[in-house]
């Protein structure tokens, strides 16, 4: 029998419970772990509430979407239906409805920001590497989420664009066509597909994201947080093995994410009770109109959060092919001449190249832009072997770095409003532009993470107590 702690007789009703409980199950151990005895660095600031919030809406999805399934219909003939009988009849639908649809969004924007804070201090960088990598495939597994969740109501926007996205899978040379049918389970988007992307909405992808949260938080609670300076608490610590530099997560934390919460929750409800739709970038105004597969809508638009990797899907015609051999081109010449190969290396270097390029040429551009916007996610798993600066924290890198990261901010946010517009010429030709700039950011990285003056990063973190 495992060693039970006692308790005296005369402890108070509440102490004796937790006993029983702790002989059984590590409760207070995991409290202590996870909360009051989990050193976070001091100076953490408004940047770290993100992922506190990306728990919320995690956990306000989860909530309100068992909800609406309790009175959703996944049938193509129903589909719909069910959507304006819970926006309509049933008590309180409405709210569960919009908290789910502006929740998505919301998803998104806490995460995104969560995102960013990642990157500009260096959190990617060792020790983090798996907490980044963990991050990266919940970002993936939240597209495939939101993309088959936005199927379920069953309007013209839910309809077209699954018939879009799906369609692109048939540009794969060889297998593509079957790998389309396989999705959509028929030969267009119909009843099969809405009942087998209802199945991965509501349980099969859940789970796969709650199981990668788990991990990245684990992940993270091994190796502890990174802050603003980018500087490693862990390295100082006191005579009880404290970190001198690190405060209990609860109750000095949980007090900062309460307040980060109450926050959120006021802009959350205000868009919720106010502008559910949000002039049309939440909810898409055609998908009030139920899905129509003889009437192709004359714009079809994916929901914002989409829209810069479907700008960079759409920058990629025959035209830009030639541009991207360009570069492939140019990258082979660089790395014969700089590289410090011996004369074989060169030749494999330059025959590879040249396969490369005849391979890039004889496949529809339609294949590589499917080819960019899925390179567009994946090249963020690859982030903390591209980053070669001696430095984590922004604070500490060369001043234009700042510039660079504005302007990276800036371009997503250019093909992202590009990618809501109808094609045309200048559209086209800026977001190539904007997809060359994305990619040039991460692939250039290992070079220009390197170049110029850093400037000393201190022993101790920067904190003053306000
Ligand atoms: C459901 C989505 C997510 C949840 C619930 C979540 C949750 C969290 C939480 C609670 C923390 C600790 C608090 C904080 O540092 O803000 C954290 C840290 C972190 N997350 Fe996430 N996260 C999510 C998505 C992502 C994504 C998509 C990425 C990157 C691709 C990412 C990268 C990171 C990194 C690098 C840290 C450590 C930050 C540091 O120590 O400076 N997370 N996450």
């Amino acid at each position: 029998m495992a060693d039970f702690k006692e308790i005296s007789p005369d402890a108070p009703a509440g102490a004796k419970l937790m006993n029983w409980v702790d002989n059984r199950f590590p409760a207070t151990k995991m409290f202590k772990e996870h909360l009051s005895e989990y050193y976070a660095p001091k100076n953490l600031n408004i940047w770290y509430v993100f992922g506190a919030l990306s728990l919320l809406v995690l956990v306000i999805q989860i909530v309100t979407g068992i909800f609406l399934t309790m009175n959703y219909k996944p049938d193509a003939a129903l589909a719909f239906g069910s959507v304006e009988y819970i926006m309509r009849d049933v008590p309180w639908g409405w709210l569960i409805r919009y908290m789910h649809s502006t929740g998505a969004s919301a998803f998104f924007i806490v995460v995104y920001l969560h995102m960013f804070r990642g990157l500009i201090y260096g959190s990617y960088r060792k020790p983090r590497e798996l907490v980044w990598v963990f991050g990266c495939a919940i970002f993936l597994a939240l597209m495939a989420e939101a993309f088959m969740g936005y199927l379920l109501p069953w309007g013209q926007m839910s309809y077209w664009g699954a018939q879009v996205i799906v369609n692109l899978f048939a540009a794969i040379p060889f297998v593509g066509p079957d790998l389309a049918l396989l999705i959509r389970g028929d030969y267009v988007v119909g009843d099969a597909t809405l009942n087998r992307f209802f199945a991965f909405h509501v349980i099969a992808v859940p789970l796969v994201l709650l199981g990668l949260v788990v991990a990245h938080i684990i992940a993270l609670h091994e190796v502890g947080s990174n802050n603003p300076d980018g500087v490693e608490i862990k390295a100082k610590k006191d005579a009880d093995g404290k970190p001198l530099d690190g405060i209990a997560f609860h109750p000095f934390y949980t007090v900062h994410d309460i307040f980060g919460v109450s926050v959120f929750l006021l802009v959350f409800s205000a868009v919720v009770f106010f502008a559910p739709e949000a002039g049309g970038y939440f909810l898409e105004y055609n998908n009030f109109i139920p899905a129509d597969p003889l009437k192709t809508p004359s714009h079809i638009a994916p929901v914002w959060y989409f829209t810069p990797f479907y700008s960079m899907l759409r920058a990629i015609t025959t035209e830009m092919m030639y541009v991207l051999v360009l570069c492939v081109a140019l990258a082979a010449v660089l790395a014969v001449m700089k590289g410090g190969l011996n004369s074989l290396f060169k030749g494999v270097v330059a025959v590879g190249a040249v396969l490369v390029c005849l391979v890039m040429l004889s496949i529809d551009a339609k294949f590589w832009g499917v080819v960019v916007m899925g390179g567009a996610v994946i090249i963020l798993f690859f982030l903390p072997w591209l980053d070669n600066s001696p430095v984590k924290s922004i604070r500490y890198r060369p001043s234009w770095n700042k510039w660079l990261y504005a302007l990276f901010v800036l371009n997503f946010l250019v093909l992202g409003y590009l990618g809501i517009k109808p094609p045309s010429p200048i559209n086209e030709r800026v977001s190539q532009i904007g997809t060359l700039f994305y990619f040039g950011f991460f692939l250039l990285m290992p070079w220009w993470s390197r170049l110029g003056s850093f400037k000393p990063v201190p022993d101790r973190v920067n904190f003053s107590a306000h």
